[in-house]
């Protein structure tokens, strides 16, 4: 009887190519993933917001060795396309995505989910959730092998998180939509993950209020008695890129230290 011989560890992602966008600095979820991503052998192409935010980004592209560095506001017209149109040319496939953004105007974000006006709802359900539906639709010619498709969540989609307000109303359609692509795309041999991590202290997180509490509470009744770290959401991400998890989709995966199933 034989044993089956897995893929090396290190190179159980070479060969295979995937684009991150949502790295604004070394504390982003997205640098978490890249890294996860990169030291299993992929190659990564990495997006920037802006000219500002790019020399925050630069250096982490290059420690990335990612071939491809474009700017990226998903609210400006085309700028999406072209990074996907790049991507075909040089490239000519894509083997997984990161989608990693999310953005509420602060009148929006600080206010009651009953107060948002359109203006408000409708930036905050393009950046966070849209832009996902669009990514998704320019990857899937892409995806001429099959490939994996994340977007981050939070368990504010779920239950009523205190000041998470407008944007749990984005990330349950952003699970819904995760749901319908992966029942699309499945047949293509296409997987579709919401990634649902504890609480962590990024940029995005400093915009919503006491989030030291969600972090404490987090971090003493989670039955892990731990916060997640950027590395460990980037691993467990890695992890579903891989062959082993091809028939793993659809799914909201919790990388909480077991919080969401606490009361
Ligand atoms: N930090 C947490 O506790 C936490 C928990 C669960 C889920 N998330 C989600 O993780 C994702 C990443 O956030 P993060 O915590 O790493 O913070 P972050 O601030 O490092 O990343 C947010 C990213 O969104 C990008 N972005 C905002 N508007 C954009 C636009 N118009 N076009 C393109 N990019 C835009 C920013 O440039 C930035 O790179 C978000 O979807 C967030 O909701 C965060």
């Amino acid at each position: 009887m034989t044993i089956p011989v897995f893929p090396e560890t290190s190179v159980a992602l070479k060969g295979k190519k995937g684009l991150v966008v949502g790295i604004a600095n070394d504390q982003s979820i997205a640098w978490g993933c890249a890294k996860a991503f990169r030291a299993l052998g992929a190659e990564v192409a990495v997006t920037y917001l802006n000219e500002k935010a790019r020399k925050h980004v630069e250096p982490l592209a290059v420690a990335l060795e990612a071939p491809i560095f474009m700017p990226l506001d998903v609210m400006v017209e085309g700028e999406t396309e072209k990074v996907f149109e790049r991507i075909g040319k040089e490239w000519g496939h894509l083997d997984f995505l990161l989608h990693s953004i999310a953005f509420s105007p602060k009148g929006a974000l600080h206010g009651r989910v009953v107060d948002v006006d359109r203006e408000g709802f409708q930036k905050t359900m393009d950046v966070s959730c849209w832009s996902f539906m669009r990514m998704a639709h320019l990857a899937e010619p892409l995806m001429k092998n099959g490939g994996t498709m994340f977007t981050m969540t939070y368990y504010g989609s779920q239950i009523v998180v205190k000041n998470y307000n407008v944007m749990g109303v984005a990330k349950a359609a952003l699970e819904a939509a995760v749901r319908y692509i992966a029942a699309e795309l499945g047949p293509k041999g296409i997987r579709v993950h919401a990634i649902s991590p504890g609480p962590l202290a990024t940029r995005a997180a400093s915009g919503i209020p006491e989030f030291d509490e969600l972090m404490d509470k987090a971090q003493s009744q989670a039955p892990a008695r731990s916060l997640v770290s950027i590395d460990d959401v980037g691993r467990a991400t890695a992890f579903l890129a891989l062959d082993g998890a091809k028939l793993i989709t659809g799914s909201v995966m919790y990388i909480d230290g077991g919080y969401h199933i606490i009361d």
